[in-house]
């Protein structure tokens, strides 16, 4: 298997009703966080080796905005666009992870509690 691009950057850019409880990732900045994404890539002439794709929801919506990084499987939540260089830097450059943002099991009980809690 031969992947097209070294890193696929998903960004959730998903937007729903402003009274859904769940909320979304474009009222968290989807929208400029991807935006920052692509500018980077293009000033670091990766262009055709990284992709930031806007994405339909990633069901952590609760906690956007969420960005996930192929192939490392990396999942971000509460991004902000403010992030993103760091977010760059750390895990496109340096194969690295963010950890005060990355999703571990705490992350996905938070979430489940949230959810939880509303139904
Ligand atoms: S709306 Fe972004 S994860 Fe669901």
């Amino acid at each position: 298997m031969t992947p097209k691009y070294k890193k696929h950057i998903f960004i959730c850019t998903n937007e729903r009703l402003l009274d859904n409880p769940k909320g979304d990732c474009i009222r968290c900045g989807g929208m400029d966080i991807r935006m920052k994404f692509v500018k980077l890539i293009n000033q670091h002439g990766l262009k055709g080796k990284v992709r930031a794709n806007k994405s339909g929801c990633l069901d952590a919506c609760e906690l956007g905005a969420v960005v996930v990084i192929y192939p490392d499987n990396i999942w971000y939540t509460r991004v902000e666009v403010q992030d993103i260089d760091e977010i760059f830097e750390t895990s496109i450059i340096n194969n690295g992870v963010v950890d005060r943002l990355s999703a571990d099991e705490k992350t996905w009980k938070e979430l489940q509690d949230i959810r939880d809690l509303r139904s």
